[in-house]
């Protein structure tokens, strides 16, 4: 599996070329062309007509609307309020070089799978274009369509050709399964130039998505006449009502959810199972990052983020992905982690267990603490309350603790001001962060709608308190030293409450013990 990829930009792949002899000048063989210095690919006509023949028909599989279809016509609608007589232009992106010539599997941006419907694999550099119309917005899907048998691209691209990577849709495959109208990539350029001039078409592109189609508009609105600074304000514009569109999810996804935090439950009881084998092997966390992938592999697309599998004190390194670890009896083992579903929406889950199946008695107390600040959370969640307050509400409890055990350099509630907040020491991250297609959903969303807002029913989020005493703290007791915890729920705001998505997977210390048990026998 050592092809050279050919991509959009090499129209005509390279016929086969000798090496170099040793001892030659470079020059004899243009660099881009050595990629795969290994393949010798056949180039005669008569390989050609040979290879281009005798394939039974494709089966014309005529597939039905894809599930998400009516929800996607709503967001696009949605969107299409927002800007009226203007283009709107939606990247997928575009494969991601890995190394040389392999790239990462293709995940499309956010923002295009929440308009489209498409999740995995699909489809490299594709773009929705929302032209403006008299009625509101005409969407087209502008996509690399299925290759002919008889193109080079069939057998000798290994970035798109099917005998590589596998046959893609054709233009009515997508059209069906979408519910948007195809059209040829090669005809992006003129359908984004189209009626643009200073008193004519707006044209916004979602930022950083995919920088040939970035430069495409670019040359397209070079006859509109505005400043650079007014198109970056143009396009962040668009990426700030893309975020804002995904705030409050839709029947569909939130069934998506629900899905997504199903695999991950499974996923943890994977990992319990398998803690005697991470115990006894020198890198005892890779046992339960994979334990983990491997689920969510199986059972969705793959992970959201990347795993983290924190023992001891690593636990206490909030981002620890590293996870080369050994896994100690009688510590604590932190696991966040999610699995991603074939729709590209992600649970976000951390449960913090004993290695042993039973907490000791601090790191009972430290736990409890941390729960309780969970619970604290949920009691507020309803429609009404401030996204804000679900942390403030969490706070009081982490900050209430602290005091307790004689922590704090002041009171609970001197730190809790805006001018202490010296609980934080043990808690540098936030409460919650919405949760949909990015772990971090809707980041781009304007703070008065997302901090700042009022939560709504159909808002999903995470609880996610924790308390993280480093092993060399000198300001805690030694027997919290290298103790970290936090406990990591989604959240679905309902129209008079709150619905814990991820209730199936047991949080109270007595029920994690039990459930422990029950995994390992
Ligand atoms: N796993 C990242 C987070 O909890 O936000
Ligand atoms: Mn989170
Ligand atoms: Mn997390």
């Amino acid at each position: 599996m050592s092809e050279q990829s050919t991509g959009a930009n090499a129209p005509t792949p390279p016929t086969a070329t000798a090496p170099d002899a040793p001892g030659t000048t470079p020059s004899a063989q243009a660099l881009t062309e050595r990629g795969s210095n290994r393949s010798q690919r056949p180039s005669s006509a008569a390989f050609r007509r040979f290879i281009s023949e005798g394939w039974a028909e494709r089966t014309s599989t005529a597939p039905g609307a894809g599930p998400a279809a009516p929800y996607t016509a709503v967001r696009r609608a949605r969107l299409s309020a927002l800007f009226p007589g203007e283009r709107l232009v939606v990247p997928a992106g575009p494969l991601v070089t890995r190394s040389n010539d392999t790239d990462y599997r293709f995940r499309p941006h956010s923002a295009f799978a929440h308009l489209t419907g498409l999740g995995t694999d699909q489809e490299p550099d594709a773009v929705l274009v929302l032209h403006p119309a008299d009625d509101g917005h005409d969407a087209v899907l502008y996509f690399r369509p299925l290759a002919g048998r008889d193109s080079e691209e069939f057998f000798a691209d290994a970035r798109y050709g099917e005998f590589w990577v596998g046959a893609r849709p054709s233009l009515d495959d997508l059209a069906a399964v979408t519910g948007i109208p195809t059209a040829p990539l090669d005809g992006l350029a003129d359908a984004l130039a189209k009626d643009v001039g200073p008193d004519g078409v707006r044209v916004r592109v979602v930022p950083a998505a995919d920088d040939d189609v970035a430069d495409l508009v670019d040359r397209a609105r070079a006859a509109s006449g505005r400043s650079e600074d007014e198109l970056a304000d143009d396009d962040a514009e668009l990426a700030e009502a893309l975020s804002e569109l995904r705030l409050v999810k839709d029947e569909h996804e939130v069934a998506q959810m629900r899905a997504a935090v199903a695999a991950t439950i499974t996923g943890f009881e994977r990992v319990v199972t398998n803690l005697g084998r991470a115990v006894a092997h020198p890198r005892g966390e890779r046992v339960i990052e994979a334990s983990f992938d491997g689920v969510a592999r199986e059972e969705g697309n793959t992970v959201g983020y990347e795993t983290i599998a924190a023992s001891g004190d690593h636990a206490t390194t909030l981002h620890w992905i590293r996870n080369d670890g050994v896994v100690r009896r009688g510590d604590l083992v932190l696991i966040d982690a999610g699995v991603e579903v074939e729709t590209l929406y992600t649970a976000d889950i951390t449960r913090t267990l004993p290695v042993d199946g039973t907490f000791t008695e601090v790191q009972r107390r430290v736990y409890t603490a941390v729960l309780e600040a969970a619970d604290a959370a949920f009691a507020v969640v309803r429609p009404g309350t401030r996204f804000r307050d679900v942390h403030a509400a969490a706070m009081e409890v982490v900050a209430a603790r602290l005091e307790e055990w004689g922590l704090l350099p002041c009171s609970a509630a001197e730190s809790l001001a805006p001018e202490g907040q010296f609980h934080r020491r043990w808690m540098v991250h936030g409460t919650s962060h919405h949760l949909g297609l990015d772990v971090h959903d809707c980041a781009q969303a304007r703070r008065e709608l997302y901090l700042d807002a009022e939560l709504e029913p159909g808002m999903v989020f995470t609880i996610e308190p924790g308390l993280y005493f480093k092993a060399d703290d000198l300001t805690v007791p030694e027997e919290y030293r290298g103790i970290g915890v936090r406990i990591e729920d989604d959240v679905l705001v309902t129209a008079d409450g709150y619905e814990n998505l991820s209730a199936a997977l047991p949080r109270r210390p007595d029920d994690v013990e039990a459930w422990m048990r029950g995994l390992r026998g």
